[in-house]
């Protein structure tokens, strides 16, 4: 084989905020299982992000090494793509100061992940919360990072992250890729499970959302409780019939059957039915995942060393974007 080469860089980076639920396996990590043949992937648990809001500090530890798990539990590899902790790579931090210098408060002030949470936690308005964003251009500049897949939710971080790198070059020509979005297009919508007019989320109730790792039971009773609406007939209308069309989307997209013969085969049989065949192919898709993470979970070794090298390699491509940084605005390096 000859020298593998340079493939476009992609980073991602996910907040260890608890459960990963069947909403962010169909839109995140189903989609970095392809994206990681076509890239050299960064994917990175962004534990200083998560202190914008308080923690408690034993879950934020676990939840950060079991979403490390997870992500290679689904199927990503650790040998080639970059799966590690925000905290283990200082150049983040180092980073997101340079660039405090290079963001304006008016832009910040306009940001409405920023005013949202502010109306959430009126009483911890603090300035992390504000300068979240430069951190997470941070994150992506110091790769030199041409693709961020992400959400509709963050094209504005994406935006601002743009916006200081241009600025930043203009002044200091050559110094970051500008990174272009990949808004992922929702190709697969998942509702909530109790509120179909809403998008499934972690922080509703514990009944509204399937996680990768709820048991086969809850899977199953979560799906039997799932709302549908007062008719009988199985058919796919977003508009009109929200918690069918979300388990028929389901069911299709995991069982890998397109819509229209789905829902011919589904004709004239109970929402019942349709509930259990959701909550089974559900079941099978996360069983050997499940399975997995239990093996990596209980092999500290294995996971400690895994996350140790790959911080390492994620220092050393961040440190050549810093030094330049630092180089560039004449910070003294001997
Ligand atoms: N802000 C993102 C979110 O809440 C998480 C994130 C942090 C991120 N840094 C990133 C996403 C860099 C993409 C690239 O979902």
């Amino acid at each position: 084989m000859s020298e593998p080469t340079r493939r476009p860089v992609l980073f991602s980076g996910i907040q260890p905020s608890g459960s990963i639920h069947l909403g962010n396996y169909m839109s995140a990590m189903r989609s970095f299982l392809r994206l990681e043949s076509d890239y050299d992937c960064l994917f990175s648990i962004v534990d200083l992000h998560a202190l914008t809001v308080r923690q408690e500090p034993a879950t934020l530890r676990r939840n950060s090494l079991e979403l490390a798990a997870l992500y290679i539990a689904a199927g990503l590899n650790p040998e080639r793509s970059i799966i590690y902790c925000q905290s283990h790579v200082p150049q983040h931090a180092e980073l997101a100061w340079i660039l405090n210098c290079f963001t304006y408060m008016g832009e910040l002030s306009r940001m409405t992940q920023f005013k949202d949470k502010a109306r959430q936690h009126k009483d911890n308005i603090n300035a992390g919360l504000f300068t979240y964003p430069v951190l997470m251009a941070a994150d992506i500049l110091l790769y030199q990072t041409d693709v961020v897949p992400v959400g509709a939710d963050q094209k504005q971080h994406l935006e601002i992250a743009r916006d200081i790198a241009l600025r930043f070059n203009a002044i200091h020509p050559g110094t970051f890729k500008v990174p272009e979005p990949d808004i992922q297009e929702e190709t697969a919508k998942i509702q909530s499970l109790s509120d179909p007019m809403k998008k499934m989320s972690k922080s509703d109730q514990e009944d509204s959302f399937v996680a990768v790792l709820d048991s086969p039971d809850v899977i199953a009773r979560k799906f039997r409780r799932a709302v549908t609406d007062s008719e009988t007939e199985i058919r796919y209308d977003p508009e009109n019939k929200p918690g069918v069309s979300n388990l028929l989307t389901i069911l299709s997209v995991l069982g890998g059957e397109d819509m229209e013969s789905l829902v011919s085969r589904l004709a004239g049989h109970g929402y019942g039915e349709l509930k259990q065949e959701a909550a089974e192919v559900t079941i099978e898709t996360f069983k050997p995942i499940q399975q997995r993470f239990r093996e990596l979970i209980s092999d500290k070794d294995y996971m400690a060393k895994t996350l140790q090298n790959n911080a390492e390699r994620a220092r050393t491509l961040a440190g050549r974007t810093l030094r330049r940084v630092y180089k560039k605005l004449g910070l003294y390096q001997p």
